[in-house]
């Protein structure tokens, strides 16, 4: 009854012939106009079903199945299967007051049921396109389980692999991170949200998350308002601006206030700079941890502080529902606010369509249809063999002449080092492990030896793989961090090798058989102290379901690696963090940055013993190939403010194989009113190219592109001089330079 008169309004709205948004204001101001001031407040309210217990008006604990029938829940999160997501449903549309159907969200951050390589992975492919179409498949799979909003994507930037967050995200570049995060909020809402099998995305996390002091998750972040808004805002503004639907603050505070009472951030950025006008949620649990960050004294100060700066709905704490009612009462917050945040969740509900049909989502066939389909799949090894990065080579890859191979290392049979972190919906069974890979490429010719665990020596594991090395042609290596060591939580102090696997390395490298590495982790990884005893090292990352085959996809030779690096990689951990597009200083340092005892390299900005320089710098990855830059021409040397800069360059495949590359293009600002970034990226390629074949690219720089925080604090250009580069990586030295007048 209740969801039929739900639906007649829905209907009236429709043949009322207003606009569309005027027929979804008026249903949205019909429906408020019923409700009471507790079921507003509980739009406002997500739960988890295993945290779902809430203190009601009268001091009585409320679970969440007694929540959801007397409308006081919004939205839930992380619920386990389509089963459990329609069950709820109908509990809040055929059990409720007023049949208000539910949200439910989930991180599907890399894919759904077919995971895709984790997104730092993905990002070196440099293939926005294939990043949007790995979104839209996620989204499929995902609405086909009933959920019709993703907490994806992350749009924190970061230049410190301490931090485990960093597999989440896009990398250390700002220009490359926004493009990505836009085509995802493209792909996972596609054209129409009330699309059945797209879903709301969720910019996270809102703001500055990817750069905790130390590198230590939550910690405080610290930054000028002008550094935050040259290297940090512009992915999550690019998300914005494709139209997500939805924002969650970060657990971070930001210039001494924590992000989800900061009214800078939600209201002077977010909504009025920015003109976001979707909704709002915290992270798990924000609003009450403002408790312990010490500006809120209990929950319901923290609920005030929370509502007073528009966060819309608070993910859950549970203060909201405890306490909303009363900081009305109290005219605290007035209720013409809750009015607004209410209103801004259920337009989300009433754009997907679930007022119309909440059950548009899922269903047993549906489901059956949506997952592990043969598309996705493909797509899945496709992107993860893109995503992968040769750092080395030595001319032992690829490896089709070899007869015998040792395959040895703790992560061959392990599913889980193939998919990392954020896999709710993975099934460790449909997983192509390193093993099955290798087995299935190369049939017969594979030992397989564990070696050592990822953190421990096994008793014999050493001689065991040296035995099998000596057996073999090749000593293909799979070592690095398991899966479970990458995401939240997830704070390293070292990311080199662990100490057992450099113990396995050498003892292999010494047999004199040629050694592969193949390094799954989720963060970059401090490897000079074992690079000498690698002769072939390929990032695999953690590549997800398919990461197997496209592992032996490329070690075999069917395909070039084309993958580039958007993290640079350390040589030690002392040099962390590390970035390309850092600022010159007053005294920079000469050459790579070494200052040796004795030398005279002295009051430079660099290490005693240690060069400035990562040991693969941004934008690196070699290939099976080789690729030739040249004929770097700027085809407006000279361009007053407002006008494109043109640039064309001519890149050659000279190699004897068909493969792709990333063709990269920076630029440097040389005197402006504010220091600026030795490089940074303003255009990338990527393009395939046949051996001998030749392509003339052409980038345009838009006023955009040159513009930045100036002194004045206004986003725009300035006259000058710029230099330009265009190579395959952050050191590219094909130089030219432009001047704006
Ligand atoms: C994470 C978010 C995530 C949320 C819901 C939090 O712990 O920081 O990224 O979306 O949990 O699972």
């Amino acid at each position: 009854m209740r969801r039929i008169s739900l639906v007649i309004m829905f209907l009236v709205g429709i043949l009322g012939g207003c606009t569309p948004r005027t027929e979804a204001d008026k249903f949205v101001d019909d429906l408020m106009s019923q409700m009471t001031l507790r079921e507003k407040i509980g739009q406002m309210s997500q739960f988890a079903p295993s945290t779902g217990v809430v203190t009601g008006p009268q001091g009585e604990q409320i679970d969440v199945r007694t929540m959801v029938k007397s409308g006081e829940i919004g939205s839930i999160l992380n619920l386990k299967t389509p089963q459990e997501i329609e069950e709820m449903q109908r509990l809040a549309v055929d059990s409720s007051r007023l049949g208000i159907p539910i949200l439910f969200g989930h991180d599907i951050i890399h894919g759904c049921k077919v995971i895709f390589p984790i997104n730092l992975a993905s990002s070196c492919s440099w293939n926005v396109e294939a990043i949007r179409k790995s979104a839209e498949l996620a989204a499929y799979e995902a609405s086909a389980m009933g959920i019709s909003w993703t907490f994806s994507p992350m749009c924190d930037i970061s230049a410190d692999p301490r931090w485990g967050r960093v597999s989440e995200g896009s990398g250390e570049d700002p220009f490359l991170a926004a493009r990505i995060s836009a085509a995802m909020v493209e792909g996972y809402q596609g054209a129409d949200l009330a699309d059945s099998s797209t879903i709301m995305a969720c910019v996270k996390h809102f703001a500055a998350y990817g750069a905790p002091e130390a590198g230590r998750d939550y910690n405080t972040v610290d930054m000028s308002e002008r550094m935050f808004r040259d290297r940090y805002l512009p992915p999550y503004k690019a998300a914005l601006e494709a139209g997500a639907a939805t924002a969650m603050t970060s657990f971070n505070d930001f210039d001494a206030l924590p992000a989800s009472g900061n009214e800078w951030l939600l209201k002077t950025l977010l909504r009025d700079e920015l003109g976001f006008d979707g909704f709002v949620v915290s992270d798990y649990r924000a609003v009450t941890e403002m408790i312990k960050h010490g500006v809120a004294a209990d929950a319901k100060d923290a609920a005030f502080l929370a509502m007073r700066a528009c966060l819309d709905m608070d993910m859950v704490s549970g203060s909201y529902l405890s306490h909303g009612e009363a900081l009305v009462k109290e005219g605290l917050i007035p209720e013409k606010e809750i009015d607004r945040m209410c209103r801004n969740i259920l337009m989300a509900k009433y754009r997907l369509g679930l007022f119309e049909d909440p059950f548009r989502y899922g269903g047993a066939e549906r489901y059956a249809e949506a997952i592990y389909r043969d598309e996705t799949l493909d797509v899945a090894r496709e992107i993860a063999r893109e995503s992968m990065v040769l750092l080395k080579n030595d001319g032992v890859l690829p490896l089709d002449d070899a007869k015998e191979i040792a395959l040895i290392g703790p992560f061959l049979s392990s599913p889980r080092a193939m998919l990392g972190s954020w896999t709710a919906f993975r099934d460790y069974d449909r997983t192509v492990t390193v093993d099955e890979g290798f087995k299935a490429r190369f049939p017969g010719r594979v030992h397989v030896v564990k070696g050592c665990e990822a953190f421990a020596e096994v008793s014999g594991g050493v001689n065991e793989a040296v035995r099998a090395a000596k057996n073999a042609d090749v000593a293909v290596l799979v070592l690095g961090f398991p899966g479970e060591l990458s995401g939240e939580a997830a704070s390293m102090t070292t990311v080199e090798l662990p100490e057992c696997q450099k113990k396995l390395l050498a003892a292999v490298k010494a047999t004199g058989k040629p050694v592969v590495v193949i390094l799954t982790t989720g963060r970059p990884m401090a490897l000079e102290s074992v690079i000498d005893n690698i002769d072939a090292l390929l990032l695999a990352w953690h590549p997800g379901t398919m990461g197997g085959h496209a592992i032996a996809d490329l070690v075999s030779g069917d395909y070039s690696p084309s993958g580039h690096l958007t993290m640079s990689f350390p040589r030690c951990d002392g040099q962390i963090p590390i970035r390309y597009n850092h600022k010159n200083t007053g005294r920079p340092a000469d050459g790579i940055g070494l200052r040796t005892p004795g030398s005279r390299k002295i009051y430079q900005s660099c290490y005693l013993m240690t060069p400035n320089s990562p040991l693969y710098p941004f934008g690196y990855g070699l290939s099976y190939t080789e690729f030739v830059y040249d004929s770097l021409e700027v085809m407006t040397p000279a361009v007053h403010q407002g006008e494109p800069v043109r640039v064309r360059v001519r890149v050659t495949n000279v190699g004897s194989m068909d493969a792709a590359t990333v063709a990269q293009l920076y630029l440097r600002d040389m005197v402006a009113s504010t220091t600026r970034p030795v490089r940074e990226l303003k255009g990338f390629r990527r393009i395939f190219l046949k051996s001998g074949e030749s392509q003339e690219i052409e980038f345009t720089l838009t006023p955009d592109d040159l513009s930045f925080c100036r002194a004045d604090m206004k986003f725009a250009q300035e006259s000058g001089d710029f230099k330009v580069w265009v190579g395959d990586n952050s050191d590219a030295l094909l130089e030219s330079a432009f001047t704006v007048l």
